[in-house]
């Protein structure tokens, strides 16, 4: 048996794409105002990749991995697994992950992607903490990305709105301190509530009561109310238990780190469970949604701010399509 072992966060990367796409942007695409959508959703731009300009998906990906090596001091050959979580991988075979070790030097690491849609990236550093603590792998790159305006029909104003392009990524590697790490993940989904958000790839994938909006095939579908309704009562109920669950208050926590789905999402939750709001970062109104981007640009911009340090707690919570949901509590 190995010996019990503990996970650190070695190093964060990100990166967004350049192009900004502003509200005023999205005025002159489809009826809809830059007051509805500042009101609705605390979103006032988004960055959207260039495909002109050779960005996509997968560059986004690369980078923000490359960025978190640089960070850890490491290179891609360090890595024994890369986990990429997305739901607009350019390819399904072969994976990004695949092509991010191909594109790192990072061979012979394993590689796979995995789908959770916005939960993505924190599914993912559960899943690498726990491989980690297997004793089996040293360091695991993980990164979350999407480049939903590749998924998005901009005559939708419905999900146009709200999404936008990033990548986050961490390095995380074995520590000798078993109370290091995550020190308590959920995994979780619905299966049931998948019609609330999917993206169809055949007129057969749409659900018979589904109010279609007409949009091509590949592009994102959304009951706006319902995920809404589902993600404030998932906010507070997947927080709360956290806390519990650890025997943390919110004193003993240095940041509660929020999938950047709805400004007003987050705040219900700031406001039931009474979050000091200065330990919930905010940056949907600079990039929207960027799915299983979101929480790794978060904790990127956190880190690289000097506002998560060794001995500190964090958590880390999610929601998205599927449905999915997860939360994962770090002692970094
Ligand atoms: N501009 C102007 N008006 C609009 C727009 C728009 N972009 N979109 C809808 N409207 C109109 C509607 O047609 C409707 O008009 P009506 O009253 O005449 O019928 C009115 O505004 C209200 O529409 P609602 O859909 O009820 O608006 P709501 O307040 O629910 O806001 C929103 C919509 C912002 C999408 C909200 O439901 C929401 O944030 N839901 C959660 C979405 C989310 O978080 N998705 C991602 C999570 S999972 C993941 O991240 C992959």
């Amino acid at each position: 048996m190995p010996s019990p072992c503990g996970v650190r966060i070695a190093g964060c990367g990100s990166a967004v794409p350049e192009k900004r796409l502003t509200n005023d942007d999205l005025v002159n695409m489809m009826d809809t105002s830059d007051e509805w959508i500042t009101q609705r959703t605390g979103i006032r731009e988004r960055r959207i990749v260039d495909p002109e300009k050779g960005e996509g998906q997968l560059s986004l990906a690369t980078e923000s991995l490359s960025r978190a090596l640089d960070d850890a001091g490491m290179v891609g050959s360090d890595l024994d697994l890369v986990i990429h979580a997305s739901v607009t991988s350019e390819m399904t075979c072969p994976s990004n992950a695949c092509r991010i070790i191909a594109a790192l030097d990072a061979q012979p690491a394993g590689g796979f992607d995995l789908v959770a849609a916005c939960s993505g990236f924190v599914y993912s550093m559960n899943v690498a903490d726990s491989l980690i603590r297997t004793g089996r792998y040293r360091s695991v790159g993980v990164v979350g990305c999407d480049a939903m305006s590749t998924a998005i029909d901009y005559s939708d104003r419905s999900v146009a709105i709200l999404f936008g392009d990033a990548a986050g990524a961490a390095v995380l590697v074995r520590d000798e301190d078993p109370n290091r790490g995550c020190v308590y993940q959920t995994l979780n989904a619905d299966g049931r509530k998948w019609p609330s958000l999917f993206i169809p790839n055949s007129p057969s994938h749409i659900p018979d009561d589904f109010a279609d909006s007409g949009s091509r095939m590949g592009t994102l579908r959304m009951d706006g109310r319902e995920v809404y309704k589902f993600a404030v009562g998932k906010f507070r109920e997947v927080i709360q238990d956290a806390l519990d669950a650890t025997g943390c208050s919110v004193d003993d926590v240095s940041q509660f780190i929020c999938h950047q789905s709805n400004i007003r999402i987050i705040e219900s939750a700031i406001e039931k469970i009474g979050l000091p709001p200065e330990k919930v970062y905010i940056n949907i109104d600079r990039y929207g949604n960027s799915s299983a981007g979101s929480v790794g640009l978060c904790l990127d911009q956190l880190w690289k701010a000097g506002k998560i340090n060794q001995g500190e707690t964090i958590v880390m919570v999610a929601f998205g399509g599927g449905m999915t949901w997860s939360s994962s509590v770090w002692n970094v």
